[in-house]
């Protein structure tokens, strides 16, 4: 790095930071970071200015779309009014979200949810990823082992899927499908017929969102599985990459139902093997095999094995053994901790990065997940779960 740029770095962030806070996409994008955040995770200094931010933000986005919105949207999807497809349209909506809005509803006799998209959004998106491609472009000049203009782009194709609810449906037909005869793991099927950019329809989920469950053996168990069901969606090509506890519910019938397929990413097999043999690496502490796989996953050169392994281990700590551990916030924090306190190690490694743009989403899956459960916190031993994960897929969820 030259000697101006942290000012570079600091001027794009500042520019990014002013397209956060006023723009339509930004103030969406806010709203949900806010809805996902403990407060005690923002630095104590930084803590009045963000979250003056993100509360107008959600101010700004939790206002219910009216009743005659709701149906001229139906209704443009349909081509016909809602009430020729539907016996009865719940008017109360049972969720109200930055980007949707969700009513219960009966469709030939069988509850439905019915999720409408908030209007003009998915185009204010568009506008405004352009004026962010353009701000973080300058990216790509400081960080240029990031093929920065490659992460963008792709950041840029996965967020305008999260607006396009007919991609939701094509993606969580796949999910349902691949899990129709699974013990325990069920997303509920989409009725593509009804599908459109602005609405999806979805057979209705009873049950109980694990962020509404008392703390238990019962939430354990939930949360366990929604970690197999992310992470072993990687072997099975295809990752739910906005796990969130409240769109994980706990059914009558014991199962874990998934919901909100708005932002998911393909896996291609290769990347899958790839990962199990760097994880399978990491619990044999085999750091040349480990080498071997970060750089067959273009993540780093082979000879880097030993010592991302050796940062791993320091900064993982208990959470990378083989004993159960609880993940909550303090343990990520300890984490966070460890790799603050050997930046020589982590310098290197992460000048020697690299971060292909098909583990972008892939990444993001990851540290949703992890953030999820953290806020919950939720013990196991993680290095074999995982590990288990990539390797059988969801048949490792029981
Ligand atoms: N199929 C469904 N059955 C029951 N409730 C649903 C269903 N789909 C959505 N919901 C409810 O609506 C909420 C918001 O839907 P979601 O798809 O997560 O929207 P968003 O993408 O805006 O987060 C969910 O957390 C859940 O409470
Ligand atoms: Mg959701």
């Amino acid at each position: 790095m030259s000697a101006d740029e942290p000012d570079r770095i600091e001027a794009i962030l500042r520019v990014a930071a002013r397209i956060a806070t006023t723009t339509p996409s930004g103030r969406v994008l806010l709203a949900r970071i806010a809805a996902q955040l403990d407060p005690d995770w923002v630095p104590e200094a930084m803590r009045a200015r963000v979250s003056g931010h993100l509360e107008t933000a959600l101010d700004a986005t939790a206002e219910p779309l009216r009743r005659e919105t709701v149906e001229a949207i139906l209704q443009q999807a349909w081509g016909a009014p809602a009430s020729d497809e539907l016996d009865e349209l719940d008017p109360e909506p049972v969720a109200v979200t930055p980007t949707a809005q969700v009513h219960r509803a009966t469709l030939a006799g069988a509850p439905v949810a019915i999720k409408v998209l908030r209007p003009g959004l998915s185009a204010a998106v568009r506008r405004d990823l352009v004026l962010l491609e353009g701000a973080l472009a300058p990216l790509a000049a400081v960080l240029p082992q990031l093929d920065g203009l490659a992460l963008v782009h792709e950041a840029r194709e996965r967020i305008l899927d999260e607006f396009d609810l007919e991609h939701e449906a094509t993606v969580q037909r796949r999910f349902a499908r691949a899990l129709r005869r699974h013990p325990v793991l069920s997303v509920p099927a989409p009725v593509s017929r009804l599908a459109g950019e602005q609405v999806l329809v979805s057979e209705w989920v009873d049950g109980t969102p694990i962020s509404r469950m008392p703390a238990g053996p019962e939430r354990e168990l939930a949360a366990v599985r929604l970690a197999g069901f992310v992470l072993g969606g990687a072997r099975e090509g295809v990752m739910h990459a906005g796990a969130d506890l409240d769109d994980a519910l706990l059914t009558p019938a014991g199962k874990l139902a998934v919901l909100d397929f708005g932002s998911a990413c393909a896996v291609p097999a290769a990347g899958a093997e790839l990962a199990q043999q760097a994880v399978d690496a990491f619990v044999r502490r085999s750091g040349d095999a480990l080498g071997t796989a970060l750089d067959g996953l273009g993540l780093l050169p082979p000879a880097c094995g030993p010592a991302a392994l050796a940062l791993l281990e320091t900064a993982l700590g208990e959470l990378g053994g083989e004993a159960p551990t609880r993940l909550d916030l303090d343990a990520l924090a300890g984490v966070g901790r460890r790799i603050a306190s050997e930046p020589a190690g982590s310098l290197e490694l992460l000048a020697a990065a690299r971060l292909p743009a098909e583990h972008l989403w892939p990444l993001r899956a990851v540290g949703q997940l992890g953030a999820a459960l953290a806020r919950l916190g939720v013990t196991a031993a993680w290095p074999e779960l995982v590990a288990r994960s990539l390797r059988d897929g969801w048949a490792a969820v029981s």
